[in-house]
């Protein structure tokens, strides 16, 4: 039987990536991030998708070249369909259209939040039922899979993601964009000294956008009897931000997984790279004995692969997409 190959692009944000997988096996993943965003404080649409087209072309070269793959031994192309930016979602889903017509070859549509989850899915075979918790700059979500993939939103934010509570929180202190690695960084030599409330959300739902504001009000009041309160105090306030964030995490996470008799636990995007949270997370599985899926760096950040395995499962159902589909910049549901 002639293999199935698949080449997958992700361009929903800031990343432009590109990947190859063949019977199910990721071959290539190769990833372009946007540095110019760091100086503007946040991504900024027009210049994110003016990237994604200077880089897309020669990427995707790169990523058949390193899997030994040329584009006439393509089954089928997968493109993210959203959530993201449209500037950016309309890039990849252009280039993905048009391999697909030049080639004769189908067009695979996949939802980026799935394809997160099923990031856990590539090099292991997780044991379900499993609770993923994907977090990263743009969603913070609680999800179930059941047997056969099935997968089921079981809460998210009702405002701010976790990783833009980090790096709005981040810009307060003076941070540079992105603030999750250098918040991390200096989190640890500082203790979790000053609280900031954890809000109370009803079932599995997050919210984190009264936290940007009690830490706003908190720096102001003491930069008034001290100007070097920032200074003095950072890795103490990184460290108390950091946990109050990595708890209401962790508090709903462990609820969900016992509602729902989870047995294994996993984590995925961009936050999941912080190290409280990977190390509690590992406490929370040995306490409840689940198993704990936490995939490699380069699989939980915005990447192909997911894209790619999300794909495969796709093809070998045969769901394929006509070429008429447009962006989503939100997907009624996940
Ligand atoms: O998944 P990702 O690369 O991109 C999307 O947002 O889709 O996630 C980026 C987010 C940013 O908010 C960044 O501050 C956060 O992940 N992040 C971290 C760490 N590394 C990246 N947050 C906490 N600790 C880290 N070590
Ligand atoms: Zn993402």
């Amino acid at each position: 039987m002639s293999k199935i190959i698949i080449l997958a692009i992700e361009s929903s944000c800031d990343d432009t990536s590109v990947a190859v997988i063949i019977d199910g096996e990721i071959k290539s993943n190769l990833i372009s991030s946007q540095w110019i965003h760091a100086q503007y404080g946040g991504v900024v649409p027009e210049a994110a998708s003016r990237q994604h087209v200077e880089t897309i072309v020669s990427l995707s070269d790169q990523a058949l070249k390193e899997a030994a793959i040329s584009l006439q031994h393509l089954s089928a192309i997968a493109i993210t369909r959203g959530p993201g930016l449209m500037g950016s979602l309309l890039v990849g889903i252009s280039f993905a259209k048009s391999l697909s017509l030049c080639l004769n070859i189908p067009l695979i549509e996949v939802n980026h939040l799935h394809a997160h989850v099923l990031s856990l899915f590539i090099d292991q075979k997780p044991t379900l039922p499993l609770v993923c918790l994907t977090v990263s700059g743009g969603h913070t979500q609680l999800l179930l899979v059941s047997e056969k993939f099935k997968i089921e939103l079981l809460g998210q934010t009702l405002d701010d993601a976790a990783g833009e509570a980090i790096d709005k929180t981040g810009k307060l202190l003076g941070l540079g964009y992105p603030a999750g690695p250098e918040m991390d960084k200096l989190a640890k030599s500082g203790v979790p000294k000053y609280k900031f409330p954890i809000a109370k959300v009803n079932d599995f739902n997050f919210s984190f956008s009264g936290l940007k504001t009690s830490v706003l009000y908190f720096l102001r009041d003491q930069l008034d009897s001290n100007k070097e309160f920032i200074n003095e105090n950072l890795p103490d306030l990184c460290a108390s931000i950091q946990d109050n964030i990595v708890k209401s995490l962790l508090n709903k996470l462990e609820s969900a997984a016992i509602a729902h008799n989870a047995i294994s636990i996993g984590i995925a995007g961009g936050v999941s790279a912080n190290s409280q949270l990977r190390k509690e997370i590992s406490q929370l599985c040995t306490k409840y004995n689940w198993n704990c899926y936490i995939p490699k760096m380069s699989y939980c950040t915005d990447n192909a692969a997911m894209i790619a395995i999300a794909g495969y499962h796709k093809y070998l159902n045969a769901e394929f997409s006509d070429d008429h589909f447009l962006p989503l910049a939100r997907y009624p549901i996940i």
